[in-house]
């Protein structure tokens, strides 16, 4: 999948993750201390963590897992421990190289690979869980990654979104008035009801319904889980 603006934010969260945030990703994914306001964001996507993977059938024997934007892989090394064979991509180099030092012994059902998520040459897989990697996209952009991938996907895909509320709409238009400098891709935030409303009306998610969702909001990070399961 490839537009101009989806490409561009790509290539912003690879410099991101592979260069700016490498080393505070690094610490934040890993148990040495942080910030009190990083220890919420970390107890916040651990949180996440359990909930996306709780939504998938615990003995994943012989199915065929993406973890989509898998960062340092923590997600992908618990789904390989139930039994999936996890392909786990993601376009940062540097963090699959972290990802892959971390892999622990006797994990040998999982293949790390740098790349775009979307990518048809990933192959089939069972279930996708992309967790806070479509959040710097924009809905549209997002929701076109999502089509790409559910065309691969033969039974769910569970994926994050920022929500939007009041609290984010406020901290983006205060955002707005500063310069952008080196920071961060800006995280987009979705409307939920939107959100719903572009999913059940796009034609490639036709034979898609939505599941559960889950909201996780925990100091700094909030972020919200949504499943779309195969009718
Ligand atoms: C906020 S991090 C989350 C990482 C991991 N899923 C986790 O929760 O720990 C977002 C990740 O998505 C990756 N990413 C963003 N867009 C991507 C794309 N189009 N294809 C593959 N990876 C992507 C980034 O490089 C980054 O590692």
């Amino acid at each position: 999948m490839s537009t101009n603006t989806y490409d561009m934010r790509r290539a912003q969260l690879e410099t991101y993750f592979d260069r700016t945030a490498l080393e505070a990703w690094k610490r934040l994914t890993s148990d040495a201390p942080v910030s009190a306001i990083r220890a919420t964001v970390r107890a916040g996507r651990d949180r996440m963590r359990r909930v996306l993977l709780d939504w998938l059938p615990s003995d994943l024997t012989g199915a065929r897992v993406l973890d989509a934007g898998c960062g340092t892989g923590a997600l992908a090394i618990e789904a390989a421990r139930r039994g999936a064979h996890v392909v786990a991509v993601d376009v940062s180099s540097a963090l699959i190289d972290l990802a892959h030092s971390r892999r622990p012994a006797g994990i040998n059902t999982v293949e790390f690979r740098v790349g775009d998520m979307s990518d048809e040459k990933l192959g089939e897989f069972d279930y996708v869980v992309a967790m806070d990697s479509l959040i710097h996209y924009s809905p549209r952009d997002a929701l076109q990654s999502l089509a790409a991938i559910a065309r691969r996907t033969r039974r769910s895909i569970v994926f994050t979104f920022a929500p939007l509320t009041p609290a984010l709409a406020l901290m983006h238009s205060i955002g707005r008035l500063f310069p952008h400098g080196n920071r961060a891709p800006a995280i987009e935030p979705h409307n939920e009801h939107r959100l719903r409303q572009r999913l059940a009306t796009d034609e490639a998610m036709a034979g898609w319904r939505i599941g559960r969702t889950e909201r996780v909001h925990s100091g700094f990070y909030t972020s919200q889980a949504l499943e779309l399961v195969r009718r």
